[in-house]
């Protein structure tokens, strides 16, 4: 077989970058090694920067998102039981971000692909990307027991953090950057009305929580857990009795609690490697870049590293312009590392540290009190949050 962009991997930086060039008439194919079915049933974030969301409307995937996701113009950050809200839309002058789960998004991006006869392979196994550096670069990988072949001009790694892609790549032609955090975050799903129309985020000395949702009947909770346990130590009820302690009285006391339908800890982690290019194989997306949670800059990391990867391949393809291909790695990474600085600055403002001295807890809570207190800090914060420009 034979492509033009051949694209490791089916979530959701794949399949957005197959849309979109395939819009163009480029063509693609994905090579996902799990079902349909598997990857729309991990639970993961739900907060679009309007960039991306401006990328999903261009890729012919907004209807949905524009009808079923709300938008937000602010949240709260709790903090010694009281809430203090972060006005987005009056801080960042009439910006606002979108809560839409990433499996409707991955879904709207499925269903596109199968609209347009876009090629995704699922079960392909073994995948493996080969002479990367020479200007045939080729995909190996097999289906359904049988050794398969796809030549292609470019091949672009978006396979998550466990993926093939990057661990191709020759060790002295790549370097990690990594910080593993002490602790990681027990996620709750369940059909109640959310507790909060907006998110509200609360530092307490118990652990940090989080109050989330996808819509008006499906909440989102987390608590910050240590790593050593596991999610069958925490039953529904030890769940909710240690989420009401984190919150403020008044937020406790109208929590309206249920049977979860999916509960999970995830580990908190940031990591880069660099540079996100070996010679005509991109990665994208958490191949490349993984941050905790706390700022919702994951999937939106990913959605910027497609913008300017896309726009790139129609520069090549368009106008014979390389320099978008050139300067992809370093543009890219210009913008992740300032994603990377605010979701781990957002992470060690609202964690409990356990290896924290009693000076760390004093510039913890200085940092807090300063936030709330300064028009500046809280800007910068909104600009951040809401995404800051491709
Ligand atoms: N071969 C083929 N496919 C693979 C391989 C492989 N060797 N390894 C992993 N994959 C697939 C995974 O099954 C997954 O569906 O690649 C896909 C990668 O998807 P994600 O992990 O969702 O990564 P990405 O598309 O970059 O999405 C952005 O940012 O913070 C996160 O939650 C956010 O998952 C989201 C991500
Ligand atoms: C979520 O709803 O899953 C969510 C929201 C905001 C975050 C992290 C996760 O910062």
């Amino acid at each position: 077989m034979k492509t033009q962009v051949g694209i490791i991997g089916g979530g959701p930086s794949g399949l957005l970058l197959s849309q979109l060039l395939h819009m163009q008439g480029i063509d693609t194919v994905v090579l996902e090694k799990r079902s349909r079915e598997y990857v729309l049933g991990r639970i993961r974030a739900g907060v679009l920067e309007h960039g991306f969301a401006n990328l999903m409307r261009e890729a012919n995937c907004g209807v949905r998102m524009d009808a079923e996701g709300e938008i937000h113009d602010g949240f709260d950050i709790a903090y010694d039981g009281v809430r203090n809200h972060v006005d987005l839309k009056g801080l960042t002058g009439g910006n606002s971000v979108i809560v839409y789960g990433q499996t409707e998004l991955t879904r709207d991006l499925y269903e596109a692909r199968e609209k347009m006869g876009g090629a995704v392979i699922h079960h392909a196994e073994n995948v493996q990307p080969h002479d990367m550096t020479s200007d045939s670069p080729y995909l190996t990988y097999t289906k359904d027991g049988e050794a398969q072949r796809i030549d292609c001009d470019y091949i672009i790694g978006a396979d998550g953090f466990h993926g093939v892609s990057r661990k191709s790549i020759p060790k002295d032609k790549i370097r990690e950057f990594e910080r593993v955090y002490p602790f990681g975050w027990l996620g709750v799903l369940l059909n109640t009305k959310p507790v909060s129309p907006e998110l509200i985020y609360a530092k307490h000395e118990r652990g940090f929580a989080l109050c989330s949702l996808r819509s008006q009947t499906l909440s989102r909770y987390y608590i910050q857990v240590p790593l050593s346990g596991s999610v069958e130590d925490w039953s529904d009820d030890d769940f909710w009795g240690e989420l009401k302690r984190r919150l403020p009285a008044d937020v406790s006391a109208q929590l309206e609690t249920g049977p979860s339908i999916e509960k999970s800890i995830a580990p908190l982690r940031s990591f880069v490697a660099e540079p996100m290019r070996h010679g005509n194989m991109f990665l994208a997306g958490d191949a490349a870049h993984i941050v905790p949670p706390t700022g919702a800059r994951g999937l939106n990391s990913a959605a910027s590293d497609i913008y300017y990867l896309y726009h790139a391949m129609l520069d090549h393809y368009k106008k014979g312009d390389d320099t978008g291909l050139e300067n992809y790695s370093q543009k890219a990474l210009a913008r992740v590392w300032k994603g990377q600085r605010f979701s781990w600055w957002m992470t060690t403002l609202l964690h409990q540290f356990p290896e924290n001295s009693d000076f760390d807890n004093k510039l913890q809570q200085i940092d807090l009190e300063y936030l709330f207190s300064s028009e500046s800090a809280m800007k910068s914060l909104a600009e951040n949050y809401v995404g800051l420009p491709f």
